[in-house]
């Protein structure tokens, strides 16, 4: 199968317009942004970089388990603005928290009232440790919904990390950028997330998904067919408990890569390396909530490794089906799912023009995403959005997705 061979098809004049004004906003935020910098730093920056957002088709649970996942980069980026100065010291301006600081290199010492900082003197801090990195201006402005689980904070560290390395001639193989992402979330950050987000911010390529190994960072493209759209469905909600929760459920993992080694009898890296027919005849042998989360993470394994080969056929039906069965999985085995995201897919799967619909991300809020048929997208978004509204929901909105592609140099 060849990833790039399909025909370009013709965009109608309203998708058109809706692509040309979304350019339109993302380079305002640009030039807004090198506004903003002269005006804070008295100069033009030396460079700025951006990364996107991402949403993940399906895939879920499965990086931080040595397994499969398959997201798509979005067309709304993070963009940084930066240049060097004299001394040692950093200054870092956020657009949209309208916040300005400044710090200097000093190992062990994070801001935890200063959450957005942390990632900025994490970069700094690593990559000093290859290669000397003295003062740096920074300003800072994203179009990525934040705490929509839509990825911001990666979009964020990656776009950071691009700029830092050009700026001091740092050498980082591509794949090092979201490995260092990874542990500047994990170190300096605090949140134990996996590999994905940062990798799909680096790599991802437009009006493709990328399918990627989490355990040996291979990764292949397939393209999305042209007629399928995607739907983005922000719940307006970010439970407190996700961190600690997303934390337990790696933890429960690990737990079971544990006793299901001892049932086996051999030894497991992860449970990458346990199969379906292998795990069900454990069922009532272990800890129940232990071969739930097991069973989640093995048959969403296969489901990411399906709608790859889906997607490459053209079968919108199949992947749309095992959208559904991955937010069934995610809900019942995995039990991270919340009543707003449950409420996105049972609206979304009973209108017609709707392939699937499932979670994206972490869970407990966030967002849930939608497969739809590119030429109901505009009304699928409205009927959904009411949908919601009318079950009382309050604060979620849906928005049509483009696909975009990895971190790059703006200018
Ligand atoms: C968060 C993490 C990812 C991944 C997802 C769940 O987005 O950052 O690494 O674990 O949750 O699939």
């Amino acid at each position: 199968m060849s990833f790039y061979s399909k025909p370009t098809t013709k965009f109608s004049r309203r998708v058109r317009e809706r692509v040309e004004a979304e350019h339109s906003v993302e380079e305002d935020t640009r030039r807004e942004l090198v506004r903003l910098y002269r005006e804070e730093f008295g100069k033009m920056p030396e460079i700025v970089t951006s990364a996107p957002g991402r949403i993940n088709l399906i895939g879920e649970h499965t990086d931080y388990n040595g397994g499969y996942v398959l997201p798509v980069a979005i067309d709304r980026r993070t963009y940084t603005a930066a240049g060097r100065r004299m001394g040692d010291l950093f200054i870092a301006f956020s657009k949209e928290l309208g916040k300005k600081t400044s710090f200097e290199i000093q190992p062990g010492k994070f801001e935890h009232s200063n959450f957005w900082v942390n990632y900025i003197k994490g970069a700094c801090t690593l990559l000093n440790e290859m290669k000397q990195v003295k003062g740096l201006n920074f300003a800072i402005a994203s179009t990525v919904p934040r705490g929509s689980g839509l990825s911001s904070s990666a979009a964020y560290v990656v776009s950071i990390i691009e700029a830092v390395t050009r700026l001091y001639g740092i050498g980082l193989k591509d794949t090092d950028v979201p490995i260092l992402a990874q542990r500047i979330e994990n170190e300096f950050v605090g949140v134990q997330s996996g590999i994905m987000d940062p990798f799909v911010a680096k790599f991802a390529r437009a009006d493709n998904a990328i399918l990627i190994d989490a355990r040996s960072l291979d990764f292949k493209y397939v393209e999305m067919p042209r007629e399928c759209s995607l739907l983005v469905c922000v719940t307006g909600v970010k439970r407190a408990i996700a961190t600690t929760e997303y934390n337990k459920r790696r933890q429960q993992c690990q737990d079971a890569v544990a006793a299901i080694s001892e049932k086996l009898g051999r030894p497991l890296q992860s449970l990458r390396d346990v199969d379906e027919s292998e795990l069900t005849p454990l069922h009532g042998k272990m800890d129940q909530v232990l071969y739930m989360r097991a069973l989640h993470v093995v048959t969403e394994n296969q489901r990411a490794l399906r709608t790859f080969d889906a997607l490459g056929e053209d079968d919108l039906s199949l992947v749309g089906k095992l959208m559904l069965e991955s937010h069934l999985s995610l809900r019942t085995n995995y039990e991270v799912s919340s009543p707003e995201l449950d409420a996105y897919v049972e609206i979304a799967e009973q209108l017609d023009g709707v392939y699937g619909a499932r979670m994206t991300g972490a869970g407990f809020g966030g967002s849930a995403i939608c497969l739809v048929d590119s030429a109901k997208e505009s009304e699928l978004a409205n009927e959904i959005a009411a949908k919601y509204r009318g079950k009382g929901f309050e604060g979620g909105q849906v928005f049509m997705a483009r696909t975009g592609g990895g971190s790059q140099v703006e200018r």
